[in-house]
């Protein structure tokens, strides 16, 4: 039996007054799926699980409480992958479901294809029974805020280091049978552009799983991750160091390679966790052997 579950919270900047509930959602999630993984749940159930909670929490970057476009719209990226198979689904610049990750999952069981994007994403989602959402049910207040800020500030890019949490959420799990699964939901960066597409749902930037090698899912500055393929590149190196070592190796490539900013979060194909960041801030939890819940926001020396 080998119960492993890892989930972040996004990367940046957290700063004191957010850091309670972006531990407190993570808490949450973990507590609530290492129980049913414990009980036999699949680890793509689990991390499906566990995003469905993070996007339902209004404190992340992800379903309700995403950053809105330059256009003060909010288009969502999510991808889940198996291990067993290495199938995947993703959407991306999907809009109103508050669940981006379960269209994903559908896009993998149900459809032909892996990857969906903008309205016709969304038409599969109704086709499948996935419930539409409106837009002010994504929306909170203090997004709001945030786009009619920078709508002023014609300077802001959508890289800079920011006031605010990049509240992607991920999860990785292995489960009784040894099989591993990843899953990762954002609302992109604020003030992208409409109809951008981030690492999340790109396999092997923002996502990976393959049972032969390990599984992991990243936060951050998507296009840099992007090219660095830094999920996969994570996977990679699990075969040839320590777990935790190759977390550290990959975001050091991250930042020397293309100067790019972000966090990983991974499980080898052993059960080892990896997690590290090069930005201020990661929020972070994992199962312990036995069941403890360790929950973490920064890890950065
Ligand atoms: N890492 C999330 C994004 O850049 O879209």
């Amino acid at each position: 039996m080998k119960n492993r579950l890892i989930l972040h919270g996004g990367a940046w900047n957290i700063p004191d007054a957010l850091q309670d509930a972006h531990m407190h959602g993570i808490r949450e999630a973990l507590t609530a799926v290492s129980a049913e993984l414990i009980q036999g749940m699949t680890a793509l159930d689990a991390t499906e699980m566990a995003v469905r909670m993070l996007e339902a929490d209004p404190t992340y970057d992800a379903g309700r409480g995403a950053f809105l476009n330059s256009k003060g719209e909010i288009e969502l990226d999510a991808m889940i992958m198996d291990g067993r198979t290495l199938d995947f689904g993703a959407v991306a610049a999907i809009q109103n479901v508050l669940h981006p990750i379960s269209v994903a999952r559908v896009v993998m069981t149900e459809s032909e294809h892996c990857i969906l994007v903008g309205k016709g994403a969304q038409d599969f989602a109704k086709a499948q029974g996935i419930e539409e959402t409106t837009p002010e049910d994504l929306l909170t207040e203090r997004e709001l805020a945030t786009w009619q800020r920078l709508q002023k500030d014609s300077s802001f890019r959508t890289h800079q280091p920011f006031d605010k949490p990049m509240g992607t959420v991920g999860a990785v799990a292995m489960d009784n049978d040894g099989n591993l699964a990843a899953a990762t939901s954002t609302g992109g960066t604020p003030q992208k552009l409409a109809g951008r597409v981030g690492d999340t749902p790109i396999i092997g930037a923002g996502t990976y799983a393959d049972n032969e090698l390990g599984a992991a899912s990243a936060t951050g500055w998507g296009e840099s991750i992007l090219k660095v393929m830094l999920t996969r590149q994570l996977c990679d190196l699990f075969g040839s160091m320590p777990a935790g070592q190759a977390a550290k190796a990959v975001i050091k490539h991250l930042q020397e390679r293309v100067k790019g900013l972000g966090g990983v979060i991974g499980i080898d194909s052993n059960g080892n966790y990896a997690f590290h960041h090069n930005t201020p801030y990661m929020a972070f939890g994992y199962m312990e052997e036995g069941g403890k819940i360790v929950v973490n926001i920064q890890i950065r020396k």
